[in-house]
């Protein structure tokens, strides 16, 4: 292929079929479990989300089904900060997961929930007294501790409310992951998670934690990335995380816990590698479509992570620990799509097509800077015609959505369609460039609004100049 053929994208796929999400197009136009997306965009405005429940509940399903086979208990715990839109996280606990919180926040969040406390993992390389605190009080199942000052203080916090407090240590397993970019690796000694085992730290934690009377050293855990589809780099992670779990029990410590973290890919959007999201932000060059992840990649996963840790335990003479896992993006992602509607349109001769929409990465969401989703037309069915570059309405070069995308020629008053956009969307938005966007929520074929648009009065209520100003004639603020 020539350079300047591969440069322009010549060689790019077919247009991608809204089956493979399980999008019907009627009359063409795109429906989601019996809804039409564009009369939902016209009831609820755009940038909108739409959730299917259907499809939350059918990941929740295949991810615990592929894990069935694991001869002792296993805790499915949703890593909250992937989507913690309370309507999808009601889906998801119906649906049998827990939660993995990072923060006050989304303790709370939890609690008020009513997921059973001993159901929810904290975690965080940098905790605040008060989510420490709060941890203990609440008697939360997990603690995973990521310095050794944290284990001081917990075993403080354990000492003055008179009881043990449950502990694993995070570990850097020095693990990355193929077809990842550096935003998307958490398990490499490059970053700053977790204790690392090449320097002894990890050692040295384990021996604190079991001299410690009031903390249990239960087991290790590690996250080494989002977006894996490598699942080789899994069992290299299963085995460096037996390890440490052999020198704790060695230790004295009776680790009964593994906690193999977040991390599962999803079929049909994947990260950029490192290489792609250089090209593609320094040059403007678009990757190519993903190549779709085999369907049966989380009954893949589930064999990886049980035979590895099965045979790991076997191997070093274990007893077999309770299985916890934190997906986020794999339960959530191609459970929820954003719609965007075409503003303006604009040719610049010798240059390209524009769409201007209103949101991008700068307001909608950030992942549009290191992931690949698929974006469809939605109103009407119309065949690829070149490139455009879509983006969002902030007068920024950065509220881009895509830049170079195969599609349609688009015209005023298009509706788009952002598929997999249910995993590190809504929690990356920004208000830089207008309010945050409503969610609806499928479930049972009906519609229900689950996050509303956030309005001038919710934006204001946090400042507090404004907020009294506008509280001297309305008094409901605030
Ligand atoms: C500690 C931890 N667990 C779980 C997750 C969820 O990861 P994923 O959405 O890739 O499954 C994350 C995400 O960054 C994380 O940091």
């Amino acid at each position: 292929m020539a350079l300047s053929e591969w440069w322009s994208g010549a060689r790019r796929p077919p247009a991608p079929d809204p089956s493979l999400w399980q999008l019907e197009r009627l009359d063409g136009r795109l429906h989601m479990d019996g809804q039409d997306l564009t009369e939902l965009a016209a009831r609820y405005g755009t940038p909108l989300y739409v959730a299917s429940a259907r499809v939350l509940q059918a990941r929740c399903r295949e991810l615990l089904d592929a894990l069935a086979q694991y001869p002792r208990p296993v805790q499915v715990c949703y890593s909250y900060k992937t989507n913690r839109v309370a309507g999808v996280l009601q889906v998801l606990h119906r649906a049998g997961c827990g939660a993995e919180v990072v923060d006050e926040y989304e303790l709370r969040l939890a609690r008020q929930l009513e997921v059973p406390a001993d159901r929810i993992v904290l975690n965080g390389p940098n905790k605040s007294e008060a989510e420490l605190v709060q941890a203990v009080e609440a008697g939360i199942g997990l603690i995973v501790v990521d310095n050794l000052e944290e284990l001081d203080r917990l075993d403080q916090l354990g000492a003055a409310e008179g009881r043990t407090v449950p502990i694993a240590l995070r570990v850097c397993p020095d693990v990355k992951p193929r077809g990842m970019n550096v935003s998307s690796i958490t398990g490499s000694r490059r970053t700053q998670f977790g204790f690392d085992l090449k320097s002894g730290e990890a050692t040295r934690a384990v021996r604190v934690a079991v001299a410690r009377p009031h903390l249990r050293l239960r087991g290790v855990m590690a996250h080494i990335g989002s977006g894996i589809r490598d699942l080789r780099s899994v069992t290299r992670c299963v085995e460096r995380l037996l390890d440490v779990q052999l020198e704790a029990a060695r230790a004295g410590a009776e680790p009964d816990l593994l906690d193999v973290g977040g991390g599962l890919g999803t079929r049909l959007s994947r990260e950029f590698t490192t290489w792609e999201m250089l090209t593609y932000l320094g040059f403007g060059r678009l990757p190519r479509a993903p190549r779709t992840a085999p369907a049966d990649l989380f009954a893949r996963y589930g064999n990886t992570v049980t035979e590895a840790v099965t045979e790991g335990c076997n191997r070093r003479g274990l007893d077999l620990p309770t299985l916890i896992l934190e997906p986020g993006r794999a339960l959530v992602s191609d459970g929820q799509v954003l719609l965007l509607k075409v503003g303006q349109v604009r040719e610049r001769p010798g240059v390209g097509r524009f769409a201007i929409t209103d949101g991008g990465a700068m307001t909608v969401s950030m992942m549009f800077l290191s992931e690949y989703h698929a974006v469809l037309l939605a109103n009407r069915n119309a065949p690829l015609e070149g490139t455009t570059t879509v983006v969002g309405r902030l007068p920024s070069p950065m509220d881009v959505v895509y830049r170079g995308m195969p599609l349609p020629r688009l015209e005023q008053g298009d509706l788009l369609a952002v598929m997999d956009a249910g995993a590190y969307f809504t929690a990356t938005e920004t208000t830089f460039g207008g309010p945050r966007p409503a969610v609806v929520l499928l479930e049972r074929g009906e519609p229900r609004l689950v996050r509303r648009r956030e309005s001038f009065e919710d934006r204001v209520a946090l400042d507090c100049e404004l907020r009294d100003m506008a509280g001297s004639d309305d008094a409901t603020h605030g």
